[in-house]
C-alpha cells in the first residue's frame, strides 16, 4: 500500500516513546502542528487544514464542494476513493482515461467541464501509475476552469517525484489562484502510515470551508506529536527519498534482465507489465505471501509494486521466477 518500509525517523520513535504517557487524554488542539506545518511551507496557519490521514481531507473535499447537481472530474486510473466519497455526496463523476504517456488528459478533462464542476481531482504523481502530469499544462488547464471550481491537487507522492522540469509541487511554486487544494501525506516518505496524519494548504477560504467539517479531535495525540517531529527531519527525508531511488533502480534492473517492462515511476511503486493477465500474477504472489496492488481494470496486464526493503525485493523477484514463463509484450 505504498508505505515507506523502512518506517519513521529515530527522533520520531522518540517522540513516540515520550508520548505514550499522554494517551489517557484527549488530544490538543493542533495548533502546534498546523503551525510546524505552515512554517515548513511558509504559509498562514489559516491556509493549514490537517486530517486523519490525507484521505480524510478527500472525504472533506467531496462533502464541501460537491452535493446534488454537482460533477466531480478526475482521471482514470487513479487514487479514487474520492468517486465513492462524491457519490456519498450525490454528486456526477466524470472520469477521463490517462493519456498514452499516463498523463491526465486535460483537454478531455476540459471537455467534461460545464457549470456543475464543483471538483476537479488531479493525482501527481498519479497513483497507481507513478506517472507525472507537466506542470505547465496544469497550470493552463486551471486557468480554464470556471471560477466557482476548485481544484485538489493531491501531492501523496511528492516528494519521490524528483527533479524533472516537469514537475513542481503547488506548495513549493504556489499559483496565484485560490482555487487550488493541495494535500500531502505523512504516510509514505514520512514512514506514519499507521499514525493517519495529512493535510492541506489552500487559500484561507476554501481552506476554512474544510476545518468547518473535520470531525473534532480526528488527529490523535501520537500523529500530532509524531507528525510535527517527523516534519521538521529533513535528514529522514532526504534519506527515505535516496532510498527509495536505489530500490526503484533496482527494481528496473531486475525487470530488465527479465525483458518485462515498467512505467517510469516518480513514486514509492512502480508499474510492471506481467506480459499476461494480472489477475495471474497478482494471485501467483499472493500464494506466496506477496501482496500487490488489487488488479486496475483498465490496465489488465499491469501490477503496481509497492517498493520494500532490498530483502524483500530479493524474495519478490524469487515468488517471480516460479511464475509458469509467459510470453512478454514488447
Ligand atoms: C494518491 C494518494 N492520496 C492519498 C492517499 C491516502 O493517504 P493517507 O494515508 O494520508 O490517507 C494515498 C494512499 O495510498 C494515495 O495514494
Amino acid at each position: 500500500m505504498n508505505e515507506n518500509a523502512y518506517g519513521p525517523s529515530e527522533s520520531v520513535k522518540a517522540t513516540m516513546r515520550e508520548s505514550l504517557s499522554l494517551v489517557n487524554r484527549y488530544p490538543d488542539s493542533a495548533d502546534a502542528l498546523v503551525g510546524e506545518i505552515a512554517s515548513l511551507h511558509a504559509v498562514k496557519p489559516e491556509q493549514v487544514v490537517v486530517g486523519c490521514g490525507s484521505i480524510e481531507i478527500l472525504r472533506m473535499a467531496a462533502a464541501t464542494f460537491l452535493g446534488r447537481s454537482k460533477k466531480l472530474i478526475m482521471a482514470s486510473p487513479t487514487f479514487d476513493p474520492i468517486a465513492e466519497y462524491a457519490r456519498r455526496a450525490g454528486a456526477a463523476v466524470a472520469t477521463v482515461r490517462l493519456t498514452t504517456q499516463y498523463a491526465h488528459d486535460l483537454d478531455a478533462m476540459l471537455a467534461h467541464v460545464d457549470a456543475s464542476v464543483g471538483l476537479v481531482y488531479i493525482c501527481n504523481p498519479n497513483n497507481p501509475t507513478g506517472s507525472l502530469t507537466p506542470r505547465r499544462d496544469l497550470e493552463t488547464f486551471i486557468r480554464r476552469l470556471p471560477s466557482a471550481t476548485r481544484v485538489l491537487v493531491d501531492e501523496a507522492y511528492h516528494h519521490y517525484a524528483g527533479t524533472s522540469s516537469a514537475y513542481a509541487s503547488f506548495i513549493d511554486r504556489p499559483v496565484d489562484d485560490g482555487r487550488v487544494i493541495v494535500t500531502r501525506t505523512l504516510s509514505n516518505v514520512y514512514g506514519l502510515a499507521g499514525l493517519r496524519l495529512g493535510y492541506a494548504i489552500a487559500a484561507p477560504g476554501p481552506a476554512r470551508q474544510l476545518s468547518s467539517i473535520r470531525p473534532p479531535m480526528d488527529v490523535n495525540v501520537l500523529a500530532l506529536r509524531c507528525g510535527a517531529t517527523a516534519l521538521r527531519d529533513s535528514d529522514h527525508v532526504s534519506l527515505s527519498v535516496q532510498r527509495n531511488a536505489n530500490d526503484r533502480q533496482e527494481f528496473y534492473n531486475q525487470a530488465n534482465a527479465r525483458m518485462l517492462r515498467v512505467i517510469d515511476s516518480h513514486a514509492n511503486f512502480v508499474m510492471l507489465n506481467t506480459g499476461g493477465p494480472a489477475e495471474e500474477a497478482i494471485d501467483h504472489l499472493k500464494k506466496h505471501n506477496i501482496l500487490v496492488a488489487p488488479p486496475i481494470p483498465s490496465m489488465k496486464r499491469y501490477i503496481r509494486v509497492s517498493l520494500g526493503k532490498p530483502q524483500e525485493m530479493l524474495e519478490f523477484w524469487r515468488v517471480w521466477d516460479l511464475m509458469p514463463h509467459r510470453k512478454m509484450q514488447m
